[in-house]
């Protein structure tokens, strides 16, 4: 997709730009990322140019909404996550999202053993587009409390703002 944007952004259409949010079960963080970065978008009227999604590194919840602790959480501070649903990264991906952006280091290195060396995109962690909070990792909050799980709203809000003005950028 990013070829593809840079050979026809001065069509009267420019195609989107992909972003997916990945984490390990799909059914915390990177849906609770997906919320929030949705919300943002929208209230940037950008989802015509930005589209989201999020998945994760493993299979055990392919098919289930989030964990009711990250749809309360989420909720509480306006973002109505019940609709998602757990689904498993693919290499396919690769070719549809220009970020793929994983929300801790463990999973950032299973994306990298199926990243194909044609990705032109990035590959990266989601917590550097919020440099001031200083730490690069959501932490996994299954086995967990509530804090653990406002903590993890908390660090996606902050760099879903980042992103977002780091992509406005480049649209
Ligand atoms: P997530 O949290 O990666 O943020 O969705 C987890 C959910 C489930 C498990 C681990 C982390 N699990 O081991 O089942």
């Amino acid at each position: 997709m990013n070829q593809l944007s840079q050979s026809s952004r001065s069509s009267e259409r420019s195609p989107q730009t992909g972003v997916l949010f990945v984490c390990l079960g799909n059914i915390c963080r990177s849906p609770t990322a997906e919320g929030i970065f949705q919300h943002l978008v929208n209230i940037h009227q950008l989802s015509e140019s930005i589209f989201v999604d999020s998945a994760g590194t493993g299979s055990w919840h392919i098919g289930r909404p989030p964990d009711a602790r990250s749809q309360r959480v989420a909720l509480q501070r306006g973002y109505d996550i019940s609709h998602l649903r757990a689904r498993q990264v693919s290499a396919g991906d690769f070719d549809d999202f220009d970020y793929i952006l994983a929300l801790d280091a463990a999973n950032l290195a299973n994306l990298e053993k199926i990243r194909p060396q044609h990705y032109a995109g990035h590959l990266g962690l989601l917590l550097p587009f919020a440099p001031h909070l200083r730490r690069r990792e959501v932490p996994d909050p299954y086995g967990g409390d509530e804090k653990d799980f406002q903590l993890v709203v908390d660090l996606i809000q902050e760099a879903a703002e980042g992103l977002l003005n780091h992509i406005k950028g480049r649209l």
